[in-house]
Protein backbone atom coordinates (compact mmCIF):
# COMPACT_ATOMS: atom_id res chain seq x y z
CA UNK A 1 0.00 0.00 0.00
CA UNK A 2 1.27 3.63 -1.05
CA UNK A 3 0.18 5.55 2.18
CA UNK A 4 0.75 8.54 0.14
CA UNK A 5 -1.13 7.76 -3.01
CA UNK A 6 -3.96 10.12 -4.12
CA UNK A 7 -2.61 12.45 -0.44
CA UNK A 8 -2.51 16.25 -1.21
CA UNK A 9 0.09 17.98 0.38
CA UNK A 10 0.83 21.98 0.03
CA UNK A 11 4.78 21.61 0.10
CA UNK A 12 6.30 25.07 1.52
CA UNK A 13 9.70 26.31 0.85
CA UNK A 14 11.36 28.40 3.34
CA UNK A 15 15.00 30.02 3.18
CA UNK A 16 17.84 27.96 3.59
CA UNK A 17 20.36 25.95 1.28
CA UNK A 18 18.04 22.91 2.20
CA UNK A 19 15.76 24.26 -0.88
CA UNK A 20 18.09 22.13 -3.20
CA UNK A 21 16.77 18.97 -1.34
CA UNK A 22 12.93 19.58 -1.42
CA UNK A 23 13.31 19.69 -5.23
CA UNK A 24 13.92 15.42 -5.25
CA UNK A 25 11.29 15.57 -2.07
CA UNK A 26 8.62 17.12 -4.42
CA UNK A 27 9.15 15.39 -7.14
CA UNK A 28 9.74 11.66 -4.69
CA UNK A 29 6.50 13.02 -3.37
CA UNK A 30 4.85 12.65 -7.11
CA UNK A 31 6.29 9.72 -7.55
CA UNK A 32 4.20 8.22 -4.60
CA UNK A 33 1.13 9.28 -5.91
CA UNK A 34 0.45 12.17 -4.29
CA UNK A 35 -0.28 15.57 -5.69
CA UNK A 36 1.74 18.54 -4.41
CA UNK A 37 0.90 22.26 -4.72
CA UNK A 38 4.69 24.13 -3.69
CA UNK A 39 4.44 27.21 -1.99
CA UNK A 40 7.57 29.37 -1.02
CA UNK A 41 9.12 32.30 0.83
CA UNK A 42 10.73 35.49 -0.95
CA UNK A 43 13.96 33.48 1.38
CA UNK A 44 13.58 30.12 -0.49
CA UNK A 45 13.61 32.11 -3.84
CA UNK A 46 17.27 32.80 -3.36
CA UNK A 47 17.79 29.21 -3.28
CA UNK A 48 15.96 27.47 -6.15
CA UNK A 49 13.30 29.24 -8.53
CA UNK A 50 9.93 28.73 -8.52
CA UNK A 51 9.70 27.62 -12.03
CA UNK A 52 12.09 24.55 -10.50
CA UNK A 53 9.47 23.54 -8.30
CA UNK A 54 6.04 24.31 -10.87
CA UNK A 55 8.30 21.91 -13.29
CA UNK A 56 8.33 19.35 -10.93
CA UNK A 57 4.93 19.68 -8.97
CA UNK A 58 3.08 20.15 -12.42
CA UNK A 59 1.33 23.58 -10.75
CA UNK A 60 1.90 26.94 -10.72
CA UNK A 61 3.76 28.13 -7.42
CA UNK A 62 2.88 30.78 -5.43
CA UNK A 63 5.07 33.14 -3.16
CA UNK A 64 2.85 36.29 -2.56
CA UNK A 65 -0.08 36.65 -0.50
CA UNK A 66 -0.96 39.44 -3.32
CA UNK A 67 -1.16 36.78 -5.75
CA UNK A 68 -3.82 37.55 -8.01
CA UNK A 69 -4.20 34.36 -9.45
CA UNK A 70 -6.40 33.05 -7.33
CA UNK A 71 -10.03 34.16 -7.94
CA UNK A 72 -11.01 35.38 -4.69
CA UNK A 73 -7.23 36.55 -3.87
CA UNK A 74 -7.40 34.50 -1.32
CA UNK A 75 -4.49 32.16 -1.85
CA UNK A 76 -3.98 31.41 1.90
CA UNK A 77 -7.16 30.07 2.48
CA UNK A 78 -7.78 28.30 -0.46
CA UNK A 79 -4.72 26.56 -1.25
CA UNK A 80 -4.66 24.57 2.84
CA UNK A 81 -8.38 23.89 2.23
CA UNK A 82 -8.00 20.34 -0.17
CA UNK A 83 -4.69 19.80 1.47
CA UNK A 84 -4.18 16.57 3.47
CA UNK A 85 -0.97 17.96 5.19
CA UNK A 86 1.04 21.07 4.96
CA UNK A 87 4.74 20.36 4.80
CA UNK A 88 7.46 22.55 5.62
CA UNK A 89 10.46 21.80 3.95
CA UNK A 90 13.03 23.28 4.36
CA UNK A 91 11.47 25.04 7.62
CA UNK A 92 14.33 27.74 8.47
CA UNK A 93 15.51 28.99 12.52
CA UNK A 94 13.32 32.28 11.00
CA UNK A 95 10.18 30.18 9.80
CA UNK A 96 9.55 28.87 12.87
CA UNK A 97 10.02 31.37 15.45
CA UNK A 98 7.45 33.23 13.53
CA UNK A 99 5.25 30.27 13.19
CA UNK A 100 5.38 30.29 16.92
CA UNK A 101 4.07 33.38 17.51
CA UNK A 102 1.58 33.11 14.91
CA UNK A 103 2.77 35.76 12.26
CA UNK A 104 0.88 36.39 9.10
CA UNK A 105 3.59 38.31 6.66
CA UNK A 106 3.88 36.49 4.21
CA UNK A 107 1.74 33.75 2.21
CA UNK A 108 3.34 30.87 3.88
CA UNK A 109 3.13 31.93 7.29
CA UNK A 110 -0.62 33.46 6.63
CA UNK A 111 -1.19 30.13 5.05
CA UNK A 112 -0.32 28.24 8.03
CA UNK A 113 -1.90 30.01 10.57
CA UNK A 114 -4.99 30.16 8.36
CA UNK A 115 -5.28 26.53 8.01
CA UNK A 116 -8.09 24.55 9.71
CA UNK A 117 -5.77 22.79 12.65
CA UNK A 118 -8.09 19.91 13.20
CA UNK A 119 -7.94 18.90 9.88
CA UNK A 120 -5.32 20.02 8.00
CA UNK A 121 -1.90 18.42 9.95
CA UNK A 122 1.21 20.55 9.81
CA UNK A 123 4.52 18.74 9.38
CA UNK A 124 8.08 20.23 9.64
CA UNK A 125 11.31 19.09 8.59
CA UNK A 126 13.87 21.81 10.04
CA UNK A 127 16.75 22.46 8.42
CA UNK A 128 19.61 25.25 9.79
CA UNK A 129 23.27 25.53 11.17
CA UNK A 130 23.90 23.05 14.40
CA UNK A 131 24.48 26.56 16.52
CA UNK A 132 21.47 27.92 15.49
CA UNK A 133 19.26 23.92 16.17
CA UNK A 134 21.65 23.91 19.13
CA UNK A 135 20.03 27.42 20.69
CA UNK A 136 17.85 27.36 23.49
CA UNK A 137 15.26 29.73 21.69
CA UNK A 138 15.32 27.44 18.58
CA UNK A 139 14.81 24.36 20.93
CA UNK A 140 12.04 26.08 23.08
CA UNK A 141 10.40 27.21 19.60
CA UNK A 142 10.27 23.54 18.40
CA UNK A 143 8.75 22.06 21.96
CA UNK A 144 6.10 24.67 21.60
CA UNK A 145 5.26 24.12 18.09
CA UNK A 146 4.77 20.22 19.38
CA UNK A 147 2.71 21.54 21.90
CA UNK A 148 1.05 23.67 19.50
CA UNK A 149 0.13 20.52 17.30
CA UNK A 150 3.05 20.39 14.99
CA UNK A 151 4.66 17.45 13.87
CA UNK A 152 8.19 17.94 14.14
CA UNK A 153 10.68 15.76 12.15
CA UNK A 154 14.14 15.20 13.12
CA UNK A 155 17.22 16.69 11.70
CA UNK A 156 19.55 14.82 10.55
CA UNK A 157 23.92 14.96 11.65
CA UNK A 158 26.87 15.70 9.47
CA UNK A 159 28.56 17.96 7.04
CA UNK A 160 27.09 21.12 6.63
CA UNK A 161 26.73 24.08 4.04
CA UNK A 162 28.74 26.31 6.24
CA UNK A 163 31.68 24.09 6.70
CA UNK A 164 30.42 22.87 10.00
CA UNK A 165 29.59 19.66 11.19
CA UNK A 166 26.82 18.75 13.66
CA UNK A 167 22.94 18.50 14.01
CA UNK A 168 20.35 20.50 11.90
CA UNK A 169 20.49 18.99 8.61
CA UNK A 170 17.01 18.62 7.16
CA UNK A 171 16.42 14.86 6.89
CA UNK A 172 17.23 13.52 3.02
CA UNK A 173 13.67 13.36 1.01
CA UNK A 174 13.62 9.32 1.69
CA UNK A 175 13.36 10.07 5.07
CA UNK A 176 10.62 12.75 5.24
CA UNK A 177 8.45 10.42 2.90
CA UNK A 178 9.12 7.67 5.78
CA UNK A 179 7.90 10.43 8.58
CA UNK A 180 4.92 11.12 6.36
CA UNK A 181 3.74 7.83 5.75
CA UNK A 182 4.23 6.99 9.81
CA UNK A 183 2.10 10.18 9.75
CA UNK A 184 -0.43 8.64 7.86
CA UNK A 185 -0.36 5.00 9.55
CA UNK A 186 -2.35 4.40 12.26
CA UNK A 187 -0.62 4.22 15.67
CA UNK A 188 -1.84 0.62 16.71
CA UNK A 189 1.69 -0.23 18.22
CA UNK A 190 2.09 2.68 20.36
CA UNK A 191 4.85 2.37 22.82
CA UNK A 192 5.16 -0.78 22.10
CA UNK A 193 8.93 -2.33 22.12
CA UNK A 194 9.25 -4.57 19.18
CA UNK A 195 11.74 -7.30 18.78
CA UNK A 196 12.59 -8.10 15.27
CA UNK A 197 15.02 -11.07 13.76
CA UNK A 198 15.81 -11.16 10.18
CA UNK A 199 18.04 -12.30 7.70
CA UNK A 200 19.74 -15.10 7.20
CA UNK A 201 22.85 -16.44 9.64
CA UNK A 202 26.33 -17.36 8.39
CA UNK A 203 28.34 -20.45 9.99
CA UNK A 204 31.81 -19.63 9.22
CA UNK A 205 33.98 -23.25 8.30
CA UNK A 206 36.97 -21.59 7.86
CA UNK A 207 37.85 -17.73 6.96
CA UNK A 208 36.28 -17.79 3.62
CA UNK A 209 33.92 -20.89 3.63
CA UNK A 210 30.55 -21.03 5.74
CA UNK A 211 26.87 -22.20 5.99
CA UNK A 212 23.97 -19.69 4.99
CA UNK A 213 21.00 -19.52 3.04
CA UNK A 214 18.92 -17.96 0.81
CA UNK A 215 17.23 -15.52 3.25
CA UNK A 216 17.04 -11.78 1.87
CA UNK A 217 15.99 -10.65 5.12
CA UNK A 218 13.58 -8.51 3.00
CA UNK A 219 10.43 -9.78 5.00
CA UNK A 220 11.83 -8.93 8.53
CA UNK A 221 12.95 -5.31 7.13
CA UNK A 222 9.37 -4.96 6.20
CA UNK A 223 8.01 -5.80 9.53
CA UNK A 224 10.20 -3.69 11.03
CA UNK A 225 9.54 -0.38 8.81
CA UNK A 226 5.36 -1.10 9.40
CA UNK A 227 6.00 -1.57 13.45
CA UNK A 228 8.05 1.57 13.21
CA UNK A 229 5.20 3.48 11.44
CA UNK A 230 2.51 1.84 13.83
CA UNK A 231 4.29 3.96 16.58
CA UNK A 232 6.45 0.90 18.40
CA UNK A 233 9.96 1.00 19.27
CA UNK A 234 11.42 -1.36 17.09
CA UNK A 235 14.81 -2.67 17.71
CA UNK A 236 16.07 -5.20 14.90
CA UNK A 237 18.47 -7.78 15.18
CA UNK A 238 19.92 -8.94 11.49
CA UNK A 239 22.33 -11.23 10.02
CA UNK A 240 24.42 -10.51 7.19
CA UNK A 241 21.94 -8.98 4.07
CA UNK A 242 22.49 -6.17 1.65
CA UNK A 243 19.57 -3.79 3.32
CA UNK A 244 19.21 -0.17 4.66
CA UNK A 245 18.30 -0.09 8.18
CA UNK A 246 14.58 1.12 8.22
CA UNK A 247 14.12 4.50 9.41
CA UNK A 248 13.68 5.03 13.19
CA UNK A 249 14.61 1.63 13.82
CA UNK A 250 17.42 0.46 15.76
CA UNK A 251 19.28 -2.03 14.28
CA UNK A 252 22.21 -4.73 15.83
CA UNK A 253 24.21 -6.20 12.91
CA UNK A 254 25.08 -10.14 13.97
CA UNK A 255 26.59 -12.84 11.43
CA UNK A 256 26.22 -16.64 13.73
CA UNK A 257 23.00 -18.16 14.94
CA UNK A 258 24.67 -17.92 18.40
CA UNK A 259 25.24 -14.24 18.18
CA UNK A 260 21.80 -13.51 17.28
CA UNK A 261 20.92 -16.18 20.15
CA UNK A 262 22.33 -13.74 22.29
CA UNK A 263 21.87 -10.65 21.27
CA UNK A 264 18.20 -11.73 21.30
CA UNK A 265 17.97 -12.99 25.06
CA UNK A 266 19.56 -10.28 26.00
CA UNK A 267 16.69 -7.80 24.70
CA UNK A 268 13.56 -10.38 26.28
CA UNK A 269 12.76 -8.95 29.35
CA UNK A 270 13.05 -5.38 27.68
CA UNK A 271 10.34 -6.37 25.23
CA UNK A 272 6.79 -6.45 24.30
CA UNK A 273 6.61 -8.73 21.35
CA UNK A 274 8.93 -10.67 19.58
CA UNK A 275 8.72 -11.70 15.75
CA UNK A 276 11.01 -14.08 14.75
CA UNK A 277 11.72 -14.30 10.93
CA UNK A 278 15.25 -14.89 10.68
CA UNK A 279 16.07 -17.73 9.04
CA UNK A 280 18.69 -19.22 11.84
CA UNK A 281 21.24 -22.12 10.43
CA UNK A 282 20.30 -25.19 11.96
CA UNK A 283 23.27 -26.27 12.12
CA UNK A 284 27.11 -24.89 12.84
CA UNK A 285 30.22 -26.56 12.51
CA UNK A 286 31.58 -28.00 16.37
CA UNK A 287 35.17 -25.95 15.69
CA UNK A 288 36.19 -23.75 13.11
CA UNK A 289 39.35 -23.37 11.82
CA UNK A 290 41.50 -20.30 11.66
CA UNK A 291 42.98 -20.94 8.49
CA UNK A 292 41.48 -21.87 5.10
CA UNK A 293 40.96 -25.74 4.39
CA UNK A 294 43.15 -26.79 1.61
CA UNK A 295 42.04 -29.56 -1.09
CA UNK A 296 43.71 -32.89 -0.05
CA UNK A 297 46.00 -34.32 -2.57
CA UNK A 298 44.70 -37.49 -2.21
CA UNK A 299 41.50 -35.99 -3.02
CA UNK A 300 39.69 -36.70 0.55
CA UNK A 301 36.99 -34.64 1.33
CA UNK A 302 37.04 -32.89 4.73
CA UNK A 303 34.61 -34.25 7.46
CA UNK A 304 32.15 -31.41 8.81
CA UNK A 305 31.04 -31.78 12.11
CA UNK A 306 28.07 -30.62 12.54
CA UNK A 307 26.23 -29.29 15.99
CA UNK A 308 22.76 -28.05 16.22
CA UNK A 309 22.47 -24.42 16.32
CA UNK A 310 20.50 -22.84 19.80
CA UNK A 311 16.85 -22.80 19.00
CA UNK A 312 16.11 -18.64 19.69
CA UNK A 313 12.47 -18.59 18.84
CA UNK A 314 12.24 -21.25 21.55
CA UNK A 315 14.33 -19.69 23.85
CA UNK A 316 12.16 -16.86 23.78
CA UNK A 317 8.92 -18.66 24.12
CA UNK A 318 10.31 -20.62 27.07
CA UNK A 319 11.04 -17.72 28.91
CA UNK A 320 9.89 -16.39 31.99
CA UNK A 321 8.60 -13.44 30.46
CA UNK A 322 6.59 -14.81 27.31
CA UNK A 323 5.79 -17.68 29.74
CA UNK A 324 3.68 -14.74 32.34
CA UNK A 325 2.35 -13.67 28.95
CA UNK A 326 4.23 -10.30 29.18
CA UNK A 327 6.18 -11.00 25.78
CA UNK A 328 3.75 -12.20 22.96
CA UNK A 329 6.05 -14.52 20.09
CA UNK A 330 5.20 -14.47 16.70
CA UNK A 331 7.71 -17.25 14.81
CA UNK A 332 7.93 -17.58 11.09
CA UNK A 333 8.25 -20.83 9.10
CA UNK A 334 9.82 -21.48 5.67
CA UNK A 335 9.07 -24.53 3.71
CA UNK A 336 9.15 -26.14 0.40
CA UNK A 337 5.51 -27.66 0.12
CA UNK A 338 2.51 -28.84 2.56
CA UNK A 339 2.50 -25.52 3.71
CA UNK A 340 -0.33 -26.03 5.78
CA UNK A 341 -0.16 -28.74 7.19
CA UNK A 342 3.73 -28.12 8.51
CA UNK A 343 2.77 -24.74 9.83
CA UNK A 344 0.03 -26.35 11.79
CA UNK A 345 2.48 -28.68 13.44
CA UNK A 346 5.30 -25.81 13.64
CA UNK A 347 3.46 -23.37 15.48
CA UNK A 348 2.53 -26.29 18.48
CA UNK A 349 6.04 -27.09 18.19
CA UNK A 350 7.36 -23.41 18.85
CA UNK A 351 4.43 -23.27 21.68
CA UNK A 352 4.15 -19.14 19.32
CA UNK A 353 0.32 -18.20 19.60
CA UNK A 354 0.42 -17.29 16.00
CA UNK A 355 2.43 -18.64 13.14
CA UNK A 356 3.31 -16.88 9.59
CA UNK A 357 4.25 -19.56 7.15
CA UNK A 358 5.52 -18.55 3.72
CA UNK A 359 6.84 -20.48 0.44
CA UNK A 360 10.78 -19.79 0.76
CA UNK A 361 11.37 -20.58 -2.82
CA UNK A 362 8.47 -19.03 -3.95
CA UNK A 363 10.03 -15.58 -2.34
CA UNK A 364 13.48 -15.38 -1.50
CA UNK A 365 15.27 -12.06 -2.38
CA UNK A 366 11.50 -10.77 -4.24
CA UNK A 367 9.53 -7.72 -3.14
CA UNK A 368 6.47 -9.64 -2.87
CA UNK A 369 5.30 -12.58 -0.81
CA UNK A 370 2.37 -14.58 0.56
CA UNK A 371 1.30 -15.59 4.01
CA UNK A 372 -0.11 -18.18 5.94
CA UNK A 373 -1.48 -16.86 9.24
CA UNK A 374 -1.69 -19.75 12.09
CA UNK A 375 -3.07 -19.80 15.30
CA UNK A 376 -5.51 -21.34 17.72
CA UNK A 377 -8.52 -20.41 15.58
CA UNK A 378 -7.73 -21.99 12.27
CA UNK A 379 -5.64 -19.96 9.21
CA UNK A 380 -5.86 -17.00 7.10
CA UNK A 381 -4.20 -16.19 4.10
CA UNK A 382 -2.64 -13.49 2.85
CA UNK A 383 -3.03 -13.30 -0.96
CA UNK A 384 0.32 -12.21 -3.33
CA UNK A 385 1.29 -8.63 -2.46
CA UNK A 386 4.14 -6.13 -1.52
CA UNK A 387 6.17 -6.94 1.67
CA UNK A 388 5.12 -3.70 2.95
CA UNK A 389 1.86 -3.98 2.34
CA UNK A 390 1.72 -7.64 3.95
CA UNK A 391 3.46 -6.41 6.89
CA UNK A 392 0.56 -3.40 7.37
CA UNK A 393 -1.82 -5.97 7.75
CA UNK A 394 0.60 -8.47 9.72
CA UNK A 395 1.17 -5.45 12.18
CA UNK A 396 -2.57 -5.16 12.42
CA UNK A 397 -3.34 -8.56 13.39
CA UNK A 398 -0.43 -8.47 16.17
CA UNK A 399 -1.99 -5.43 17.39
CA UNK A 400 -5.67 -6.87 17.49
CA UNK A 401 -3.89 -9.80 19.49
CA UNK A 402 -2.51 -7.65 22.36
CA UNK A 403 -4.82 -5.04 22.61
CA UNK A 404 -7.55 -8.52 23.93
O1 LIG B 1 12.49 -24.83 12.92
P1 LIG B 1 12.43 -23.77 11.89
O2 LIG B 1 13.77 -23.22 11.53
O3 LIG B 1 11.67 -24.12 10.67
O4 LIG B 1 11.58 -22.61 12.60
C1 LIG B 1 11.37 -21.40 12.03
C2 LIG B 1 11.09 -20.36 13.08
O5 LIG B 1 11.95 -20.53 14.20
C3 LIG B 1 11.37 -18.96 12.60
O6 LIG B 1 10.55 -18.08 13.30
C4 LIG B 1 12.83 -18.79 12.95
O7 LIG B 1 13.19 -17.42 13.03
C5 LIG B 1 12.91 -19.49 14.28
N1 LIG B 1 14.20 -20.12 14.57
C6 LIG B 1 14.99 -19.62 15.57
N2 LIG B 1 16.18 -20.22 15.89
C7 LIG B 1 16.58 -21.32 15.22
C8 LIG B 1 15.79 -21.84 14.20
C9 LIG B 1 14.61 -21.22 13.89
O8 LIG B 1 14.62 -18.59 16.16
N3 LIG B 1 17.72 -21.88 15.54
Amino acid sequence: MKQLKNKHFVLGLTGGIACYKAAELCRALIKEGASVQVVMSEGATQFITPVTMQALSGRPVFVSQWDPREGNNMAHINLSREADAILIAPASAEFVAKLLHGRADDLLSLMCLARPIEQVPMIIAPAMNKEMWANPATQRNIEQLKADGAFVLDVAAGDQACGEVGDGRMLEPEQILEGLRAHFTAKVLNGRRLLITAGPTYEAIDPVRGITNLSSGKMGFAIARACWRAGADVTLISGLVALETPFGVKRISVTSGQQMYDETLARVDSSDVFVATAAVADWRVRTTVDQKIKKARDKSLPKLDLVENPDILKSVTMSTRAQSGKLYCVGFAAESENLEQLAIAKRQAKGVPLLVANLGPQTFGLDENSLLLVDESGTRQLGWASKDDLSLELVNEIASRISK
